[in-house]
């Protein structure tokens, strides 16, 4: 039974953080055991006469921390992490070796960022919101799937191309759209982290170059830094990869491929036009380069006419699309898929052979389900409108809240919105003061290449309701014009310097 605490509004410290203080702390004593069901924010607000919105935060908070876990239709459940335990009987079992000194070196430590900006009203996460998920439509997939006559064949070894009634799905898709030709053939993998992944290492070896937008998505950055690739950093504009800079780059650097994102990249959220993607094949053409074209966010447009793909663009087969249902639909399944020619996708689905024989099936089974059943339109529908609500609300709230000479992107789809703070604002150095204030965002040196951008940082709005946009933004407004008034203040107080 949950002691209730006592808050108390006169201390400065807010509420939920109180709250959020009280369960920590019973978590840590034990007296709420792992498993615990703790109570619904409804039930909590009313015991302690408080609104629902500081219980929430509460929990948000306390689920960012892997101090409980929250299940849709089910409620939140005690679930300490195991680093809870180091000092416990799992540290007397360590031995003496030291793992640390084994670690292949070049992974930068994301995770403690990404970690610590995890806080109430977080833009830090590009991923779907769960509260949309539709759980019903999902259940009866997996019901039907389970079945089905087909589920001994589901639970059965299969093809390393993926399971085949989904990949003939996903090739028919593909066909009708443009995005195959006849010499083109199509692996399912765990996600686009692994087409890309399987990709590097079919493609590139160490020491050559890979030439990606900069700033970039780190996890794509991560697989190509750690196998000792050269990076090379063509700058992103207000209309995504910069052509211009990257033909000179493509001349002086000669990389051995190119990856780019023409549709929301992220993190900027911009959209290369037809124009500048014809140019882009142009380059790679006349330099016999291949493109990896990652498409993930290509499905969520939510105002603006469709542009053409690369990959539907290309005349000469030089180019390779990745696409996954992580962002239309639910990131967990792990369920993606690489378009290119035969060649490359027969030697790509050995190399995933070696890793994993192929993609879980179940998870494959019941997209297809999802999709063929008519749910996953509804669901893309669904999707998008709460999408367009969602970027309504950060593109009116970056005009309205943030300070006078902030720059920002106009992103038509995706999730991401890049900010560029005015100097001397540095946004990693902000990111504290903003966090004490209940909002964070991921700064511009997590998606660093090779330019240093300080006054960037990126705002993923599509997992956020529009009230809680507005109301982040308004508190991040208020950080950065202090922010503002303070670097001012500190200039006026600086010494002249001595008129010599
Ligand atoms: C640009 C980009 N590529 C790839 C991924 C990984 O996608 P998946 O979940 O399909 O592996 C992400 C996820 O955030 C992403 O933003």
């Amino acid at each position: 039974m949950l002691r209730l605490p006592k808050l108390d509004p006169d201390l400065d410290q807010p509420l939920y953080k109180q709250l959020f203080d009280f369960f920590h702390e019973e978590i840590l004593a034990g007296r709420l055991p792992r498993g615990e069901k703790i109570p619904p924010t409804r039930e909590l607000a009313l015991r302690l006469g408080l609104n629902r919105m500081t219980i929430s935060s509460a929990y948000e908070l306390l689920e960012s921390e892997g101090l409980i876990r929250t299940h849709v239709g089910r409620g939140s459940f005690v679930a300490a992490p195991p680093e809870l335990f180091a000092d416990g009987p799992m540290a007397s079992s360590s031995s003496s070796f030291d793992w640390e000194k084994r670690f292949a070196p070049g992974l930068p430590n994301e995770a403690a960022a990404l970690a610590a900006a995890e806080t109430t009203i977080s833009f830090s996460s590009a991923r779907p919101s769960a509260e949309l998920f539709p759980i019903v439509a999902f259940q009866e997939s997996c019901r039907e799937v389970l079945l089905s006559p087909e589920v001994a064949s589901i639970l059965q070894l299969g093809s390393a191309h993926g399971y085949p009634p989904l990949r003939r799905h996903l090739i028919a898709e593909s066909r009708s759209r443009g995005l195959m030709t006849e010499d083109d053939d199509l692996l399912v993998t765990n996600g686009c982290q692994q087409a890309l992944d399987l990709l590097q290492r079919l493609l590139v070896r160490s020491g050559e170059g890979v030439l990606v937008e900069d700033p970039i998505y780190p996890g794509l950055r991560n697989v190509f830094a750690h196998a000792g690739v050269r990076l090379i950093g063509a700058p992103v504009g207000p209309q995504g990869l910069d052509v211009d800079s990257t033909a000179r780059l493509v001349r002086s650097e000669r990389p051995r491929l190119l990856v780019a994102t023409p549709n929301f990249q992220n993190p900027t959220g911009t959209t290369m036009p037809e124009t500048a993607r014809r140019q882009l094949l142009r380059i790679a053409r006349d330099a016999a380069l291949p493109i990896v074209e990652n498409d993930i966010y290509g499905e969520l447009r939510y105002v603006g006419q469709p542009v053409a793909t690369l990959k539907e663009l290309d005349e000469n087969g030089i180019v390779v699309q990745v696409k996954s249902f992580s962002k239309l639909a639910f990131p967990g399944l792990r369920v993606g898929w690489v378009i290119g020619p035969r060649a490359l996708i027969r030697r790509l689905a050995e190399l995933k052979q070696y890793t994993d024989l192929h993609t879980d099936h179940l998870s494959q089974a019941v997209l297809l389900r999802f999709a063929a059943s008519g749910r996953l339109e509804a669901h893309r529908r669904r999707i998008l409108e709460a999408g367009r609500t969602r970027l309504e609300a950060v593109l009116s709230g970056c005009e309205r809240h943030l300070p006078a000479g902030t720059r920002f992107t106009r992103p038509e789809g995706g999730m991401n919105l890049w900010v560029r703070l005015r100097e001397p604002l540095d946004a990693a150095a902000l990111l504290e003061r903003a966090q004490r204030e209940g909002v964070s965002y991921l700064p511009g040196s997590v998606f660093e290449v090779a330019l240093r951008q300080p006054g960037g940082l990126r705002l993923s709005f599509a997992g956020l309701p529009a009230e809680r946009i507005e109301r982040g933004l308004a508190i991040l407004g208020k950080v950065f014009q202090t922010g503002l008034e303070q670097a001012r203040a500190e200039r006026r107080e600086e010494p002249a310097p001595a008129i010599v």
